[in-house]
């Protein structure tokens, strides 16, 4: 009788736990023996970048099948459907959460999961708080200075700058300015044109450069916060400049498109900078966190690289996994 009561008690805690712990907690050794969850939430996965950094997250989860369930989302580029995702995913008791936030209003559902125990691992874009685990990306104030020192050289220091934003929300933005304005402060001969927020899209870029052109107003450079920007404002200069002509100076961001290194090759285009994807890493901190361990920082920054005519052979050899 006192077994019986004994073993009453046991089950009674287990199912206690099953249903009331929080996510976290629960992840790693769920009592049925299934698999920790390992979901990620994409900001959108329409653009070239985010096409590569997809394939990577799946093929390093892939790796892991046997040690993890992997599940993964994509938000088209909207923060209120991103909330939504994370938190039906939160109910699913994930053992990480691997995010690449929209913009910094997707705080909330995140700083939920946090506080709930799940690793929050960022990826790319940062949020206005410090509740996450680790943030794993390029260093888009560094990439803003890079992209800033190329055209001032370019220019010999004096000359007009049409910058084309990507989403004023989104982290890299505000840094792939600061960096670059930081520089500019020091070449009192270059003026900026600080454009539009083009949302990182080729056909919105490719649309406000048109209307730019029509005021007849010289620039000599165009820099885009990426390098599908940059393809869309060149195709416009193209386009109102039938038979040619100096074209600005191109710079944009990213390096993970084929498209990009041929443009620079035939001249198009002249330097981008590698803006590394982050998933392969966000999957393997993701299995060490785990498996107990701890991130060796928060802050976790992937290297950047310049890419122009002189390195692109070299590069598209070094990068065979560019998209097409
Ligand atoms: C894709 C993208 C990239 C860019 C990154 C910045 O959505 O726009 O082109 O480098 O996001 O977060």
């Amino acid at each position: 009788m006192k077994f019986g009561i004994g073993l009453l008690a046991a089950l009674l805690m287990v199912g206690c736990s099953k249903g009331g712990d929080t996510a976290g907690t629960t992840g790693g050794a769920a009592p049925g023996g299934e698999k920790p969850l390992v979901v990620f939430s994409q900001a959108n996965s329409q653009d070239p970048w985010r096409k590569v950094f997809d394939a990577e997250t799946k093929a390093a989860a892939d790796k892991h099948k046997d040690h993890i369930d992997f599940d993964m989302q994509d938000a088209g580029g909207d923060a209120a459907k991103q909330n939504n995702i994370v938190d039906t995913f939160l109910v699913r008791n994930p053992k990480v959460l691997l995010i690449s936030p929209t913009e910094t209003s997707v705080q909330s559902s995140i700083e939920k999961a946090f506080d709930a125990g799940v690793h929050v691992i960022l990826l790319d874009r940062a949020i206005d708080s410090e509740k996450f685990t680790a943030l794993i990306g390029g260093d888009n104030v560094d990439i803003g200075r890079q992209a800033g020192e190329y055209v001032a050289k370019r220019l010999n220091g004096k000359g007009t700058v049409l910058m084309i934003q990507g989403i004023a929300q989104a982290t890299p933005t505000k840094d792939r300015r600061s960096g670059f304005m930081e520089v500019m402060a020091k070449n009192p001969g270059i003026k900026v044109i600080e454009g539009d927020d083009c949302g990182y899209q080729r056909q919105k870029a490719r649309s406000y450069m048109e209307t730019f052109l029509q005021k007849g107003e010289k620039i000599d450079c165009v820099y885009a916060h990426n390098d599908e920007m940059a393809i869309g404002a060149r195709l416009a200069w193209d386009a109102a400049n039938p038979s040619g002509g100096t074209a600005p100076v191109f710079v944009g961001i990213d390096a993970c498109q084929q498209e990009v290194v041929d443009l620079i090759k035939a001249g198009k285009l002249d330097a981008t900078f590698k803006y590394p994807t982050p998933g392969a890493a966000g999957v393997e901190l993701a299995m060490k966190l785990i498996g107990g361990e701890k991130p060796d920082s928060k802050k976790i920054v992937l290297p950047t690289e310049i890419v122009t005519k002189d390195t692109a052979d070299a590069y598209l050899t070094a990068n065979p996994n560019l998209a097409k």
